[in-house]
């Protein structure tokens, strides 16, 4: 290949923290091989950073690369083809990734709070302008399941999806149930890891994971971005005895985003929604540990897949910007119509298939409740099941310790609409012969 004829494609990066520092390493040690496979050279030519001193120690080997602390330089710099957007958060990210695109550069960003709150703007921006907007970075670190989601499964009606996709919070509940840790200690430990986001309620609350979600979703199903939405319950009040009885019962409690097509009252919706989750022991998703990431999606025609790998990391992360380099290089030749849309369905094919509210969710539950110790206690909570047509699917009863006149009952049930439960609970909770509040944790078989 001719490479000294072949103009390189001149690449501006936003931001010279952990990933951007893993993008110019990569993009440097592979370059011959990453050359080869775009058919041109991807250079980094224009790089704003907040700390002048890390992009200078970073590219000190590179003639020609122009450093500011300025993001607007690069975006209004005319060499630039490509602005990758590595700064996090809303603003001002999303100012520079608008301004970007209206200067008809394309743009490549891991941000994934911009795309899923301003997604919708944002392609449309795009659109308009003829340029792309990759976003690979964006969920699950270095797994490509965007590319899985958009391209590999085109052929498929996608019925759901199930992911560990914050590995913050996958950590803390591997430390949990394998050393017996509390969740602040284990919260420490991945802060002190570098696993977490700045803000750690991002990841221990389930936002991280939502917007994601978000983004898989619209994918998935050709719906807008809808990330106020999601429902969001986090692992912060997840009690180590929980995590006990999940395991005596043959489960593990995973921090999942689960995104489903469903139906309430007849009419289609789509479930959006992450919280903490029992799942079967058994299932390669409840055994994937630490900070590793999982995403399992179910095609009607493939049938279950499973992606796993990092969801963070300076390389790994690095690994998904430059698939996206790579895809905008080949590509951005390519008259407009006929690039893979950014949300995998025509931009007019987009459907209005609303978001179903928790209440109308269909799911699973394991309920545990701290009771007195004597005749009838039992047969009151079950009546109370029987009557919202709840049904009951294993019980254990703890052996209540010697002296002790309270003991905990443990419930998991059948499938049901969550607001029955809701509302069980309510009437469970009115028992004089029950103390303290019901622990609800969902459920999905996931098979
Ligand atoms: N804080 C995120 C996580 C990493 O713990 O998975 C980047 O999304």
């Amino acid at each position: 290949m001719a490479d000294g004829a072949m103009k390189p494609l001149q690449v501006g990066l936003l931001g010279m923290g952990t990933v951007g520092r893993g993008t110019w390493d990569v993009l440097r040690r592979n370059e011959e091989e990453i050359t080869r496979r775009a058919g041109r050279p991807i250079r980094i030519t224009h790089i704003a950073t907040r700390t002048l001193a890390r992009a200078q120690a970073a590219s000190r080997d590179a003639e020609g690369v122009r450093l500011d602390t300025d993001p607007q330089t690069v975006v209004d710099d005319r060499d630039v083809d490509i602005v990758v957007e590595l700064i996090g958060g809303i603003e001002p990210a999303k100012t520079y990734v608008l301004r970007a695109i209206a200067n008809g550069k394309h743009v490549v960003t891991a941000n994934k709070a911009l795309l899923a709150a301003h997604g919708n703007e944002i392609f449309a921006a795009a659109q308009k302008a003829g340029v792309m907007v990759a976003f690979e970075a964006a969920v699950a670190g270095g797994i490509p399941i965007i590319k899985a989601l958009r391209e590999g499964l085109t052929a498929n009606r996608i019925e759901w999806i199930a992911g560990i996709i914050n590995g913050t919070s996958n950590f803390i509940l591997s430390e949990m149930r394998a050393t017996g840790a509390t969740f602040a200690a284990a919260l420490k430990d991945a802060q002190a890891r570098g696993y977490a986001e700045t803000d750690p309620a991002f990841d221990v609350d389930g936002i991280d994971a939502a917007h994601k979600l978000t983004i898989m979703s619209a994918i998935a199903f050709g719906v807008p971005m809808q990330f106020d939405k999601a429902y969001t319950e986090g692992i912060s009040r997840l009690a180590r005895e929980d995590i006990r009885y999940a395991e005596e019962l043959g489960y593990r409690i995973k921090l999942l985003g689960i995104t489903r097509r469903s139906k309430a009252n007849g009419r289609d919706g789509i479930e959006l929604r992450v919280h903490p989750t029992l799942v079967p022991h058994k299932r390669l998703i409840a055994n994937v540990e630490g900070a590793m990431n999982a995403v399992l999606v179910k095609g009607d025609a493939v049938g279950p897949t499973l992606y796993y790998g990092p969801g963070a990391g300076a390389e790994p992360t690095a690994s998904a910007v430059i698939a996206d380099l790579v895809d905008v290089t080949r590509m951005h030749t390519a008259d407009p119509e006929h690039r893979v849309p950014h949300l995998a369905f025509q931009p007019d094919q987009l459907s209005d298939t609303p978001v179903l509210a928790i209440g109308d969710v269909e799911t699973s539950y394991y309920l545990r409740m701290r009771v007195e110790d004597r005749p009838g206690v039992l047969a009151d909570i079950t009546r109370i099941l029987a009557d919202r047509e709840i049904s009951i699917d294993a019980m254990i009863q703890k052996e209540p310790s010697e002296g002790a006149e309270q003991t905990d009952i443990i419930l998991l049930t059948h499938r049901s609409v969550e607001h029955r439960v809701v509302d069980a609970i309510g009437r469970i909770e009115a028992l004089p012969t029950v103390r303290g509040k019901v622990v609800r944790i969902r459920m999905e078989e996931l098979n």
